[in-house]
């Protein structure tokens, strides 16, 4: 995808400027992890029958880009259909996903359903997610960049059954955050509560 421009139905900027912004906004660090995302989902995408190359790189780009904004910025999109003043209890961890997709939205002209759920559920996954969906959620996860206890199995998971890894990824994020005794966005439960009675049916 590299050289190769975006479809401008997709996304109203262009590859360099996204870069570009991405860049000026994100800690060194943190661009690298999403140029691994990107990587790690168009790999993905590429190997699973019905999913889109285009929209897998263009979610992941986009995925952290409000990673390092703050709750002021958040506060600019009060009245967009979605946004939950729970957020603000649980930290970026929970909204930059959400507002992230809302800028891309607003500024970027990304109408497309798949690329901006993607984006928003990014961090705690979402009702009925698309194959598309699926893709940022896992790539996020498992990118090589990625060090954490457990992040070999979910790569293998990745490899044979993606719905494997995001149940894995769902049940993980939760277990960490209860071990580390910390809240948990109340989303996330329902989400997963959703995600397993569908799963068990
Ligand atoms: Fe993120
Ligand atoms: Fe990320």
């Amino acid at each position: 995808m590299k050289a190769k421009e975006f479809n401008p139905n997709l996304i109203h900027i262009t590859r360099d400027e996204l870069l570009k912004q991405l860049q000026a906004r994100l800690a060194e660090k943190r661009f690298k992890h999403v140029l691994r995302v990107e990587e790690t989902a168009v790999k993905m995408a590429k190997n699973l029958p019905g999913a889109d190359v285009e929209k897998a790189s263009i979610a992941a780009l986009l995925h952290d880009f409000a990673k390092d904004d703050s709750v002021k910025h958040l506060s600019l999109f009060k009245d967009y259909p979605g946004y939950d003043p729970r957020w603000l209890d649980y930290g970026s961890a929970i909204w930059h996903g959400p507002l992230a997709a809302m800028i891309a939205n607003r500024d970027f002209g990304v109408t497309d359903e798949d690329i901006l759920k993607a984006v928003w559920n990014h961090t705690i996954g979402g009702y009925d997610m698309t194959l598309d969906q699926k893709v940022l959620f896992v790539a996020d996860y498992i990118e090589p960049g990625r060090t954490f206890k457990g992040v070999d199995k979910a790569r293998e998971l990745a490899k044979n059954n993606l719905d494997d890894a995001v149940d894995y990824k769902m049940k993980q994020s939760i277990i960490h955050l209860v071990d580390s005794g910390r809240i948990v966005y109340p989303e996330t439960i329902n989400i997963y509560n959703d995600w397993t009675a569908k799963r068990n049916k």
